[in-house]
C-alpha cells in the first residue's frame, strides 16, 4: 500500500470485520476492527476515499439483518474518532450513491458482501461491479485470505491490487514459521477435531522439532493407540488417519507429546465433579474435557526450551471454569518463554485474552483458518491475487 499514490483516489479495502456480536447486536469483541485501524488511518491521512467491505458470519447469500455490518460502523467511528458512513448495500445504486457522495479522507463501510451468493462463488461480474466503485483495491482481510471469493480475490483482476498493513504483518509473522523458524521449533495444536487440522498436522510433523497435541483431537490419537476414552469426543471414523499421523511422527522422528493425564467429568456442565485420571482410566460414561496437571508440567518444560512457538487450538473446554486449567497453563508457559511466540487465531487468541497474557505474545493472528492454511504451506488466494511488488 505504501508503494502507490492514494491521494484523491477511491480505495476499496477488503477488511475482515467478521466479529462476534452479542445478543443486543453490539460488537462483542473488536480485536479485528482495531487490527485494521493502521491501514484505514494511513489511507485517510493520505487523502484517500476509503470504501470498506467485509463479510460477517455466514448469511447464505441473502440479506439477513442479524448479519448486518451496521453495528460495526458505529464501533469503527468510535475507534477512529471520525464519522464512518454506512451504505446499505455493497453494490448497486445504494453503494454507488454513498461512494459518489464521499470527499477525500472520508470512510464508508459497505453492507455485508455475503448477502449475495456471487461473493462466495467468486462471480466475475459481481467482482467487477464492486471494482467499479473504486480506483484501487487493498486487501487487509488476512482472516479471509484463504477464501477465493469475489471481494478477496476476483476483484483484483479489475483494478490495481495491493496489500494492507495487517496483511503484510500477518504474512511476515506467520511466513517466518513456514520459511525459516528459529530452532527448536515447537508447535502446539489443540481443538476438538483432528479432521479439521490433518493438513497442518502432517506439515508440522515434517517441520517442527517438537509437536504437542492436546484438546479433543488428542483423544482420537490416544484411541488410535488403543486406549478406551469412554464417552470422550473421539472421531471413530478418523482412527486410520490418526494411526497414519502416529506412524508419520515415528518416521519423521518428531518429538510428539500427547497428554499424560486427563481431566474428566460425567458431562460438560458438572465441572465440580471433575477428576484427573490416566488416559486409559477414563471411567465408564465419563468424558475428557481438559488435560491434567502432569501434562501441563511436561508441556511447560518443553515449551521453555523452544526458540519458536506456534500455538493453535485450546487444550480443553476452556470456556467452562474448571476445564480451563490446562489451556491457561499452556498459555502461561508460552508467555514465559524467551522464544518467538505466535498464536494462531480464533479460540486460542480468546484463551490468551482470558488468561490476560495477550501482550506477552509476539504475534496474535487475526486469522484462524487462514493462519492454519499458511502454516500448512498452502497459497492464500487473497494474497496470490495481489500485484507482485
Ligand atoms: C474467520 O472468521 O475465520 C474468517 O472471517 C473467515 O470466515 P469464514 O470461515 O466464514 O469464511
Amino acid at each position: 500500500m505504501r508503494d502507490i499514490d492514494v491521494r484523491g483516489k477511491r480505495v476499496f479495502v477488503r477488511v475482515d470485520f467478521n466479529v462476534p456480536l452479542n445478543e443486543d447486536g453490539e460488537v462483542a469483541d473488536d480485536t479485528r476492527i482495531r487490527a485494521a485501524l493502521p491501514t484505514i488511518s494511513f489511507l485517510t491521512e493520505h487523502g484517500a476515499r476509503v470504501i470498506l467491505a467485509s463479510h460477517l458470519g455466514r448469511p447464505k447469500g441473502k440479506p439477513d439483518l442479524r448479519f448486518s455490518l451496521r453495528p460495526v460502523a458505529g464501533r469503527l467511528s468510535a475507534l477512529l474518532g471520525r464519522e464512518v458512513r454506512f451504505a446499505g448495500d455493497c453494490v448497486g445504486p445504494a453503494a454507488r450513491e454513498s461512494v459518489g457522495a464521499m470527499s477525500d479522507g472520508d470512510v464508508t463501510l459497505l453492507e455485508n458482501v455475503r448477502f449475495y451468493p456471487e461473493e462466495e462463488a467468486n462471480d466475475p461480474e459481481f467482482a467487477g461491479e464492486m471494482a467499479s466503485l473504486a480506483d484501487v483495491y487493498v486487501n487487509d482481510a488476512f482472516g479471509t485470505a484463504h477464501r477465493a471469493h469475489a471481494s478477496t480475490a476476483g476483484i483484483a483482476a479489475y483494478i490495481p491490487a495491493v496489500a494492507g498493513f495487517l496483511l503484510e504483518k500477518e504474512l511476515a509473522s506467520l511466513g517466518m514459521l513456514v520459511v525459516n523458524p528459529e530452532r527448536p521449533f515447537m508447535a502446539i495444536v489443540g481443538g476438538a477435531k483432528i479432521s479439521d487440522k490433518i493438513g497442518v498436522l502432517e506439515r508440522l510433523m515434517s517441520r517442527a522439532d517438537c509437536l504437542i497435541i492436546g484438546g479433543g483431537m488428542a483423544n482420537t490419537l490416544l484411541a488410535a493407540q488403543g486406549k478406551d476414552l469412554a464417552n470422550s469426543l473421539v472421531e471413530s471414523d478418523r482412527l486410520d488417519v490418526a494411526r497414519g499421523l502416529l506412524e508419520k511422527a515415528a518416521r519423521e522422528q518428531v518429538d510428539l507429546l500427547l497428554p499424560l493425564d486427563l481431566v474428566v467429568a460425567p458431562a460438560t456442565d458438572v465441572p465440580d465433579r471433575r477428576q484427573t485420571v490416566d488416559p486409559d482410566s477414563v471411567p465408564e460414561g465419563w468424558m475428557a474435557l481438559d488435560i491434567g496437571s502432569r501434562s501441563v508440567e511436561l508441556f511447560g518444560k518443553r515449551i521453555s526450551k523452544a526458540k519458536t512457538i506456534f500455538w493453535n487450538g485450546p487444550m480443553g473446554l476452556f470456556e467452562v471454569a474448571g476445564f480451563d486449567t490446562g489451556t491457561l497453563g499452556v498459555a502461561t508457559a508460552v508467555a514465559n518463554s524467551d522464544g518467538i511466540r505466535i498464536i494462531g487465531g480464533g479460540d486460542t487468541v480468546r484463551a490468551v485474552n482470558q488468561a490476560g497474557l495477550a501482550d506477552r505474545m509476539t504475534h496474535l493472528s487475526t486469522g484462524g483458518g487462514a493462519s492454519l492454511k499458511m502454516v500448512e504451506g498452502k497459497k492464500l488466494p487473497g494474497v496470490e491475487a495481489l500485484r507482485d511488488k
